[in-house]
C-alpha cells in the first residue's frame, strides 16, 4: 500500500529512487512522483506507472544527490496527477511522501483553510506538508524536527512519512507509525525504503524504525528517537536477501517464476526443520512457547487474503493431527466484534507480508486480552513478525507477484510441521504414523517438480480454451476447500473473471442454479476420503450440463471418465493434498490472464501489502 524511497549520497538521486520505486511498485502503481533538492526543491510526479516517471526525470533533467519518491496506491481521492505525492506545503519549501491513511484529514483540513491555508489535491496526504509548514513557521523557537513531532501528535491515522525541507538541503526526515519504514546504512549513503527490496543492491545493513518513531538522516549518519523526543539507539540489522531473489530470472513475470520456484521454496521452508532420518520436526521459533501451543485450550488463526485460506487449511491439520480445536477469523472482522479470546488461547497470525493492517490490528488485539500470539510470516524483520510472541518464518524468498503463490505453499507447509509437531508431542499421532507423514512430507518438493514439469503445457492449453469464459465455480471437500477459494481468487485477481470458490456440496443448496453448458467447474477431486461424495458431486454438475475440469490423482480414472478436461497429479496423503493440488489452479489463472493481455504481477485496484484497514 504505497511505497517509500528516499536517498542521500554521492549517486544520481533520480536514478537511485526510480530503481527503488521499480522494486516497490508491487505496493502500488497508481501514480508515482520524485522530490529532489538541488539548490531547490524540484518535483516529478503523475499518474500511472514509474517508467513514466523515469521518462519525465530523464526530459526535464531532474539532477540532484537527495531525494524521496512515492508510489501510490489511492486511498484518498482519485489516482490522477495532482494527487500523487509528494505533496508540497504552500510556500513549496517542504516535500512529504505518505504510506497510510490521516483519519482526522477532513477536520485538519477545514481548520487550515480557516487559517488561509490553500490546498491544490484532495489527498490527506496534504495536510501534513501544510500542518507542518504552520506549525514550523508561526511557532516560536521550534526546530523542524520539532515541529515534525508537534504535527504527528495532532495526526490520527497512520503514516509511513519521508519529509525534505529545501531549508535542510542535506536532510531527510523519516517517522512511521503503522506503515513499514527502514533505513539502509551505506558508506557516505543512506537508503529509506518500505522494505528492503531497494536497498539490497547497494547494503545488507538496516534499521527498522518502530512505531513512534522518527529519524534525521544525511549521508554520514542517522539520528533516530521517539516522537516525544527521546533519544534512541537501534540495532543495525543484517539482511539475508541477495539480489537474485528480487529479479525475474528470465521469465516474463514474478508470478511464473515464483509458481516455479515452489520445489525450492517448500524444500527451503523444511530446511532443517524436519528430520526424516530420526522422525522428528525442530521449529526452533517456537521451541520456547511449545508447551503452550501444545496445552492451548483452542487455536484463533487470523489472516487475510489467500493467508486467510491457509489458515483453513491450518485449521483442518490442527483439528485432525493435533486435535487442537480451531477457528479461522478474517483478521479484518476479529477485534470488531468484542471476541472471545484470553489466556490458554493461541492466536496463529499468517501473513506473507507481515504488514497487513488488519491482521496486525488482530494481533494486537488478541495480545491484549491476553493471548499468546504466535506468527507465520514470510518478510524477516517486518512488523508482524516483531510483534508476535514467538513464530515460524516460512522461508520462502521475496514474492513480488501481487498474487500470492509461493507463500501460499510455504505457509501450508509451516502449518503442517507446527500441526504435526504439536500432535507428537500430545500423542494424537503416534509415532508410526508421525514417520509416515514425515516421509511423505519431504517428497513433496518432487511431486510440485514433477506437476510443474508434466502438466505446464496441458494446462496452457485448456486455459486458451477458457480464456473469455466470463465466470467460473471452484469446488473442493474437506482440505481442498480452502484449495477450491484460492483458486478462485487467484483466477478473479489477476484476469478478472468472476470465480467462486465453494464446498462441493455447499453447490447444491444455491450455486447450482448458475451452471449450464457455458459454466467451467474446476472441481479438485484429489482427496480420497471424499472421493465417493466429489464424484456425486461431479455428476450433479454434468447433469446441468456445466463443464467439468478436474484436478485428479493419477490413478483415479473415475473422475477422469467423468471430466471434459484433467489434470493429472500424484497422490499424497490427503492433509497434504493442498500443496499439490493448488499448483494447477495457479497456472491456470496464469495462462487465462496473459491470454486476457492482463498485467499479472500488478493486477488492476491491488497492492502486495496492505497497509491500510
Ligand atoms: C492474494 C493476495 C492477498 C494477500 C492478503 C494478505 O493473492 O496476495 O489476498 O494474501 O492481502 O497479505 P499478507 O499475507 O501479506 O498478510
Amino acid at each position: 500500500m504505497c511505497g517509500i524511497v528516499g536517498y542521500v549520497g554521492d549517486r544520481e538521486a533520480g536514478e537511485v529512487l526510480v530503481k527503488g520505486l521499480k522494486r516497490l511498485e508491487y505496493r502500488g502503481y497508481d501514480s508515482a512522483g520524485v522530490a529532489i533538492m538541488n539548490g531547490r526543491m524540484s518535483i516529478q510526479k503523475g499518474k500511472g506507472k514509474v517508467v513514466n516517471l523515469e521518462k519525465g526525470i530523464f526530459a526535464n533533467g531532474l539532477k540532484g544527490h537527495i531525494g524521496i519518491g512515492h508510489t501510490r496506491w489511492a486511498t484518498h481521492g482519485e489516482p490522477n496527477d495532482v494527487n500523487s505525492h509528494p505533496h508540497m506545503s504552500q510556500s513549496g519549501n517542504i516535500a512529504v511522501v505518505h504510506n497510510g491513511i490521516i483519519e482526522n484529514y477532513t477536520s485538519l483540513k477545514k481548520k487550515l483553510i480557516e487559517r488561509g491555508r490553500t490546498f491544490s489535491s484532495q489527498t490527506d496526504t496534504e495536510i501534513i506538508a501544510q500542518l507542518l509548514e504552520e506549525i514550523y513557521t508561526t511557532s516560536k523557537d521550534v526546530t523542524f524536527e520539532q515541529a515534525i513531532q508537534l504535527t504527528l501528535k495532532q495526526i490520527v491515522g497512520t503514516y509511513g512519512l519521508a519529509i525534505v525541507n529545501i531549508e535542510f538541503p542535506d536532510k531527510i526526515f523519516i517517522a512511521r507509525k503503522g506503515s513499514p519504514l527502514l533505513l539502509g546504512v551505506g558508506e557516505n549513503e543512506m537508503f529509506i525504503a518500505s522494505d528492503a527490496s531497494p536497498i539490497v543492491e547497494y547494503t545488507n545493513k538496516v534499521v527498522y524504525l518502530d512505531d513512534g518513531e522518527m529519524a534525521v538522516v544525511d549521508k554520514y549518519s542517522y539520528e533516530v528517537k521517539t516522537i516525544d523526543d527521546i533519544a534512541l539507539t537501534k540495532e543495525v540489522h543484517e539482511l539475508a536477501i541477495s539480489i537474485d531473489a528480487i529479479e525475474k530470472a528470465g521469465y516474463p513475470h514474478f508470478m511464473l517464476k515464483e509458481i516455479f520456484e515452489q520445489p525450492r521454496s517448500i524444500a527451503d521452508c523444511m530446511r532443517g526443520r524436519v528430520n526424516v532420518k530420526e522422525n522428528t520436526i525442530q521449529l526452533g521459533g517456537i521451541a520456547d512457547v511449545m508447551e503452550e501451543l501444545v496445552n492451548a485450550k483452542r487455536i484463533v488463526i487470523a489472516a487475510c487474503g489467500t493467508s486467510w485460506h491457509s489458515g483453513l487449511v491450518g485449521e483442518y491439520l490442527f483439528e485432525h493431527l493435533a486435535k487442537t480445536p480451531v477457528e479461522v477469523e478474517y483478521a479484518s472482522e476479529f477485534r470488531y466484534r468484542d471476541p472471545l479470546i484470553g489466556e490458554g488461547d493461541v492466536m496463529l497470525v499468517i501473513s506473507q507480508s507481515g504488514e497487513t493492517a488488519d491482521t496486525l490490528a488482530a494481533l494486537r488485539e488478541a495480545k491484549k486480552r491476553g493471548a499468546k500470539v504466535l506468527g507465520i510470516c514470510n518478510v524477516v524483520g517486518s512488523t508482524i513478525s516483531r510483534e508476535t510472541d514467538a513464530g515460524v518464518f516460512t522461508h520462502a524468498g521475496p514474492e513480488i507477484g501481487v498474487a500470492s503463490t509461493k507463500a501460499f505453499t510455504a505457509q501450508v507447509v509451516v502449518l503442517t510441521m507446527m500441526a504435526l509437531a504439536t500432535g507428537m508431542k500430545k500423542g494424537t499421532i503416534s509415532k508410526k504414523e508421525a514417520a509416515r507423514y514425515i516421509k511423505e512430507l519431504s517428497l513433496i518438493p518432487d511431486k510440485v517438480d514433477q506437476i510443474l514439469k508434466e502438466c505446464d503445457e496441458n494446462i496452457k492449453k485448456m486455459a486458451s480454451l477458457f480464456t473469455y469464459a466470463p465466470n467460473f465455480l471452484y469446488l473442493g471437500r474437506s482440505y481442498n476447500f480452502p484449495v477450491a477459494l484460492e483458486g478462485a481468487l487467484k483466477l478473479k485477481e489477476i484476469s478478472y473473471i468472476h470465480a467462486e470458490g465453494y464446498p462441493a456440496a455447499e453447490m447444491k443448496h444455491g450455486p447450482i442454479a448458475l451452471i449450464d453448458e457455458m459454466m467451467p467447474v474446476v472441481v479438485i477431486a484429489a482427496t480420497d476420503h471424499t472421493n465417493d461424495k466429489m464424484i456425486s458431486n461431479i455428476e450433479e454438475v454434468r447433469a446441468r450440463k456445466g463443464r467439468i475440469i478436474s484436478i485428479m490423482n493419477s490413478e483415479n480414472s473415475d473422475v477422469k471418465d467423468l471430466s471434459e478436461f484433467s489434470i493429472s497429479i500424484p497422490s499424497t496423503v490427503d492433509c497434504f493434498s493442498p500443496l499439490l493440488t493448488v499448483i494447477p489452479l495457479q497456472l491456470l489463472s496464469y495462462y487465462i490472464a496473459v491470454n486476457r493481455g492482463c498485467n499479472v504481477d500488478q493486477p488492476r485496484n491491488l497492492a502486495k501489502s496492505v497497509t491500510v484497514e
